[in-house]
């Protein structure tokens, strides 16, 4: 049996909502047949959004979406999504899936999103493929009062009158890659100049420069120090990390299991080595991490769509571990992490949704994301976890306190053991009783599919935290008392 030691009330910071974002970019089926269905639809929808996905999402309480890219962002120019008569246009995915970009969700229509489901909007703005100006002028257009310029009064013909809060922007996306496959020092140099124009407008706005592509620090080397004479404005270094694939997205195996959560667990290591070089230029007052894609890439050819939709992938409880793991360390990593966006949303990627003509269902790592939902803004508190050393036989944890009540998550990451703890609080009593929401399946493999939805879900116990908590191998829990 392992001990668990909830230490509080010392906390370690504050969990940035944030931290619990997603991210939509056109790709795939993400929008089209997925978040988008159109007004004139006979699917169910709220300006043209999926209703039930829409009510679905919302219950997360999303706190930020990350739109437009990604890669799609570089060739993005956003006066094609507003308006009357949009152009249809090649965009970044089309040489690989044929698909051509209508633009029928632009700038308003995202906006609308984010209204609908309650979440700040993040920006990544093109700084490939267009000048900064032209950016300059999409934040004019967005964020200018009413009234008071030429692009303010284009956006109130255009059905909104008053600005748009939008608070995060990106200053380019991979720009180590896609975003122009620059050097570190040419990007920074790029950067500062997109960040002075963009920090030229009306409104609060955050701006986060591209950081590193997972564990490449020559690029956080390069970059970061460079980003002095601009940190009044930039406030984050927004990297990229993607565990990869191990086996099949469904019928992997044990052995499989344990790669996969052991390229996940890289995480930790990616954001205390960017971390400390951060505070090795000392940028760390004014430069935080944000971790604007991450979980697990599988091969095409798994979700329903059978391949149709560009990296569609099914999700099993394995993914479900990715992300208590993830959020588990971000949670851990509060005073460095200001953001974190799930890639992605629907239909692509480590997705919370899949969707289909009529059908719409979630996937495990939904249901995390609704277990962990009560740390977003809660103070984080340190817990300790006795004979954790050996991966296979470990879990991972955090915990938090808001509003009196405690949450502690815990993912059993071995795929055959049951884990057994003992909760024991230091400097409180633990009450004589707990709500449980456990997720588990005696099938590690299990997953929702159209035709049975609800193949894993949680359930809701009462429970006496004093006594020990059985979590079954795979399975994770939220206690919260
Ligand atoms: O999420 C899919 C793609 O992965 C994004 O467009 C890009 O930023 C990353 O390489």
């Amino acid at each position: 049996m392992k001990k668990v030691y909830l230490v509080y009330p010392e906390t370690k910071g504050t969990i940035a909502p944030e931290i619990y974002g997603h991210f939509s970019e056109h790709i795939g089926g993400v929008f089209y047949d997925g978040l988008w269905v159109g007004r004139d639809s006979d699917i169910p929808n709220i300006r043209g959004f999926r209703k039930e996905l829409v009510e679905k999402l919302r219950a997360l309480h999303p706190p930020v979406l990350r739109w437009p890219g990604g890669c799609f962002a570089e060739t993005y120019d956003w006066r094609d999504g507003i308006g009357e008569n949009r152009p249809v246009r090649r965009n970044w995915w089309t040489p690989m899936d044929g698909r051509y970009e209508t633009n029928a969700v632009g700038t308003h229509e995202f906006l609308d999103l984010c209204e609908l489901i309650g979440a700040q909007p993040y920006f990544a703005a093109n700084l490939t493929g267009v000048t900064p100006m032209h950016i300059r002028d999409w934040m004019d257009y967005c964020l200018s009062p009413r009234g008071s310029t030429t692009l303010a009064l284009e956006r109130e013909k255009n059905g909104r009158a008053e600005p748009w809060d939008i608070p995060f922007w990106g200053v380019g996306n991979e720009n180590w890659g896609g975003g122009g496959m620059m050097r570190p020092e040419h990007y920074a140099d790029e950067c500062r100049r997109f960040a002075t124009l963009m920090s030229n407008v009306s409104g609060r706005v955050e701006l986060y420069a591209c950081g590193s592509n997972g564990a490449d620090y020559s690029w956080t080397h390069g970059v970061v120090p460079q980003l002095a004479p601009v940190k009044g404005f930039i406030k984050g270094f927004a990297m990229h990390y993607y565990c990869g694939h191990a086996g099949d997205p469904v019928a992997f195996t044990n052995e499989e299991w344990d790669q996969q959560l052991r390229q996940a667990s890289r995480m930790e290591e990616i954001i205390t080595h960017n971390w400390n070089i951060i505070c090795g230029h000392g940028m760390q007052e004014s430069c935080r991490l944000v971790v604007d894609e991450w979980g697990c890439w599988h091969p095409d050819g798994s979700g329903p769509s059978k391949g149709y939709n560009l990296f569609e992938q099914q999700s099993t409880m394995r993914d479900a571990m990715v992300s208590a793991l993830t959020l588990n360390i971000f949670n851990n990593h509060c005073d460095k992490v200001r953001m974190a966006n799930a890639a992605q949303l629907v239909n692509n990627l480590h997705c919370c949704f899949l969707a289909a003509g009529e059908k719409c269902i979630t996937t495990p790592t939904y249901h995390v994301f609704d277990l962990y939902k009560e740390h977003q803004g809660a103070q984080a508190f340190n817990v300790a976890v006795t004979d954790n050393e050996v991966f296979e036989s470990s879990v991972t944890v955090s915990a938090s306190v808001k509003d009196g009540k405690k949450l502690l998550t815990v993912g059993n990451l071995s795929c055959t053991e049951e884990a057994v703890l003992q909760l024991c609080a230091v400097g409180e009593e633990l009450p004589e009783t707990a709500v449980l929401r456990l997720l588990a399946n005696d099938d590690l493999h299990a997953h929702n599919t159209f035709e049975n939805p609800e193949a894993v879900r949680p359930v809701e116990l009462t429970v006496d935290p004093r006594q020990p908590l059985h979590i079954p191998a795979g399975g994770i829990a939220a206690l919260r008392f």
